[in-house]
């Protein structure tokens, strides 16, 4: 098996790729960082510094890589040193939201993009992108945190509109959005004192979670949105 981990270095990236290996020992892993290499080392794993919301370094690494049976995306950002996601519109900023569609939106369709003929082959492929319930617009209850929540929404119609031009261009391959639920990674370190006991999860509970539902997939599911545990969550 072929698998690219985009965001390697993240908290849950880090955690596929370790389940990947401990899982399926015999796959060829293909995996990125944007700031410092992870020390996750293993003959067969390969590395690559990528700025994902770079056209020309998404470019190079398809030129790098022949084929593959598994693309997963795993980077995201929701808060950056100096600003947090906004309680309420009044604290929007456009630089922020720029930021927000940079690292949410952007290298998803540059993946699909530059990887389309990766992903072409008679046997199921999946093109699948870490999302985030918030992204859900049949799912806002509560409002807020509104740069986060847009570019969430955007990235699951980028899946959508990717799935649909794929059912006729790369007809074997599955595209789909994942929810991890709250997990315990830097990303979500800052918000984590107002999660219910027993609802953070360890990012090697949500890898594992992802690659079991992936075995349960297939084409048919492609332009779907799934939450860890299974279910199918609502555009
Ligand atoms: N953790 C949660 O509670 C939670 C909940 C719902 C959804 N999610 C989603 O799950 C995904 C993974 O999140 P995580 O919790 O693993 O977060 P994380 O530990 O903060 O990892 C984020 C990753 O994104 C990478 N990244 C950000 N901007 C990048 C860019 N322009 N180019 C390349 N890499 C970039 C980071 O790379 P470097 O570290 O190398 O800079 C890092 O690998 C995200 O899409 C997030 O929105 C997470």
């Amino acid at each position: 098996m072929k698998i690219l981990v985009v965001g390697g270095s993240g908290g849950i990236g880090q955690a596929l790729i370790k389940q990947v290996l401990a899982s399926k020992p015999n796959s060829q892993i293909y995996a990125t960082y944007h700031s410092s290499e992870p020390q996750i080392t293993n003959d067969n794993i390969k590395w690559f510094r990528v700025d994902a919301s770079s056209e020309s370094d998404i470019l190079e690494l398809a030129n790098q890589i022949t084929d593959l049976d598994l693309l997963i995306n795993a980077i995201g950002s929701l808060h950056t040193a100096n600003k947090k996601p906004e309680k309420s519109v009044s604290e929007f900023n456009p630089e922020f939201f720029h930021h927000n569609l940079d690292a949410n939106v952007v290298p998803t369709i540059l993946l699909s993009k530059y990887f389309i003929k990766h992903l072409k082959s008679k046997r199921n492929t999946f093109f699948v992108s870490l999302s985030a319930r918030i992204g859900s617009i049949e799912d806002n209850n509560i409002g807020g945190w509104i740069s986060y929540r847009c570019s969430k929404a955007a990235l699951n119609m980028a899946i959508k509109t990717i799935s649909i031009e794929w059912k006729y261009k790369s007809q074997h391959c599955c595209v789909l959005s994942f929810h991890p639920g709250t997990t315990d990674t830097e990303l979500s370190k800052p918000f984590q004192r107002n999660v219910k006991p027993g609802k953070l999860f360890s990012a090697e509970y949500v890898a594992r979670q992802l690659l079991e539902l992936l075995d349960d997939k297939d084409a048919s599911d492609t332009g779907k949105f799934f939450s860890f545990n299974g279910e199918e969550i609502p555009w």
